[in-house]
């Protein structure tokens, strides 16, 4: 694991876009799974800008984390409709060289199923994009998720549905399950970044970084990631040991 961390969150950001081009600029048709949610949405917004200034991300294959059960996939604050917005539309990319799970499906599991034998299909994923919950979530894995767990359907906590109701008008309206990437899934990505930003990271980054590996903290199951890169600010950073002064 390499930890980066700064003052300014603009600056990790563009570290971590850096990461992406260089993939790109290797691999132009490169798997990228991406992370939803708020910590993420500027490295996206840079590599549009980057894009908008002649780097070509038209070609990547995208697959994602998780996905909401229940709403319809144009829905505002499902994540189909988030990557549609952020990612697909900005970069060029054609929507058949995505691999979104249907979190509208008739059959949840067998959607679950299909999208973990999509990510296979598209010889699994060279980056993976996270983001962590203020309670140690890595995509919709809660606390006590097994490290060895596949896609599948997930009941989302009360602390969850609480953090995200800010996108929505009431807590009443976010769902109560979700369809995820297992803990298991996201091990297996080839290389991965993580985002986290703010104080109400601080508690779930440490339990990550210096904790013990234990499924009540999800995320700490990233201690045993092959190749992840951790961009923290200062707030997000504050509870490790060493004050966050860490070599990077
Ligand atoms: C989103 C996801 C979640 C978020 C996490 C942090 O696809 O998988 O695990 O990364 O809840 O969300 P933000 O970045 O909104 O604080």
């Amino acid at each position: 694991m390499r930890i980066v961390t700064g003052d300014e969150i603009p600056d990790l950001i563009s570290q971590a876009a850096d990461q992406v081009e260089q993939l790109v600029r290797a691999n132009p048709q490169a798997v990228i799974g991406i992370a939803t949610g708020s910590s993420p949405e500027p490295l996206y917004v840079e590599l549009t800008r980057r894009a908008q200034a002649g780097l070509d991300l038209s070609q990547l294959r995208i697959t994602c984390l998780d996905e909401y059960i229940g709403l319809p996939a144009e829905h505002v604050q499902s994540y189909r409709h988030y990557i549609t917005e952020q990612i697909l539309t900005p970069w060029n990319i054609d929507p058949a060289h995505a691999v979104l799970p249907e979190g509208d499906a008739a059959d949840p599991d067998a959607a679950a199923a299909a999208f973990e034998e999509g990510i296979g299909g598209l010889g699994g994923i060279d980056l993976q994009i996270l983001g962590i919950g203020p309670n140690g979530h890595i995509a919709f894995n809660e606390p006590g998720s097994p490290f060895d767990s596949r896609t599948r359907v997930v009941d989302l906590t009360a602390d969850t549905r609480e953090a995200n109701s800010r996108f929505f008008d009431s807590i009443d309206e976010v769902p109560r399950q979700a369809l995820t990437q297992g803990i298991g899934t996201i091990l297996e990505s080839r290389s991965a970044i993580m985002l986290a930003f703010g104080e109400a990271k601080a508690e779930a980054v440490a339990a990550m970084i210096d904790g013990p590996v234990d499924e009540n903290v999800p995320a700490s199951a990233l201690q045993r990631h092959p190749a992840l890169e951790v961009f923290l600010d200062a707030a997000a950073a504050s509870r490790l040991g060493n004050g966050g002064l860490r070599p990077s």
